[in-house]
């Protein structure tokens, strides 16, 4: 099976690096005949028409659902289209607690990109508090955070990312990851991936659990010989 290495840049990179890192990650793809699928996620401000090899693709962090229109500091599908971006994250936590994203404004996000045919990335995860409680509750939770999403869509990949575990070099453990992983595959047929402090040092642990189609990596993928590193972790664990 393939597995997919997502890199979310959050509002790091600038235009110059992110191109830099794109054409890096491009070649190095090329160069070593990467079979598994690899995502980068720019800011809106560093998308471009980047000239990449068919196993990466360019998606975007976030975006209003509509073609145009007035909605300030948004953007639509019309600025995407200029970039032939067909790839958008939704629901990521940092959204949804820190933008204060309702589970309303994403499933209608969520609905639009889809009827636009976008391969969403849709991110699911339980805050600290919920994780005290339990297995129980973090599962009513996660499945509350599925509720109003088409699941059978074939351009989704899901992402579970414990909100906990973002940024916090907190890891999830191999076994907390294996349990809720089995238990969001009875609900879903969309490659499933982790998130949450994935580094050059645990990649291994976790995509070698059978559940995990992948990885979607903030800070530990932002520079390009680690984002690399993963790449090749990723690409001998298949042969
Ligand atoms: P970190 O890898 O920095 O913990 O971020 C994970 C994440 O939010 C990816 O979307």
């Amino acid at each position: 099976m393939k597995k997919i290495l997502a890199s979310n840049f959050k509002t790091n990179h600038t235009r110059a690096s992110t191109k830099n890192f794109v054409e890096a990650i491009d070649k190095f793809v090329k160069q070593e005949g990467i079979t598994n699928d690899v995502f980068i996620f720019p800011t809106a401000t560093s998308l471009d028409c980047f000239d990449v090899c068919e196993n990466i693709s360019i998606g975007a962090q976030n975006a209003y659902p509509v073609t145009d229109g007035s909605f300030t500091g948004e953007i639509g599908t019309a600025q995407l289209d200029e970039f032939g971006i067909k790839t958008i994250l939704i629901g990521h936590s940092e959204r949804r607690h820190i933008l204060k994203e309702s589970n309303e404004l994403i499933v209608k996000k969520y609905d639009f990109f889809k009827s636009n045919n976008y391969k969403i990335i849709y991110c699911i995860g339980e805050p600290y508090e919920v994780k005290l409680e339990g297995m129980e509750s973090i599962i009513e939770y996660l499945f509350a955070q599925l509720e109003g999403i088409d699941l059978t869509y074939k351009n989704l990949i899901v992402a579970y990312e414990p909100v906990w575990a973002i940024g916090t070099g907190k890891v999830a453990t191999v076994e907390d990851i294996n349990e809720i992983h089995g238990v969001l595959k009875q609900k879903i047929t969309a490659p499933l991936l982790y998130g949450g402090s994935v580094k050059t040092d645990n990649i291994e642990e976790i995509l070698k659990i059978d559940s995990v189609d992948g990885v979607l990596v903030g800070s530990g993928s932002w520079k390009i010989e680690n984002f690399i590193e993963m790449i090749e972790v990723a690409e001998q664990l298949r042969n």
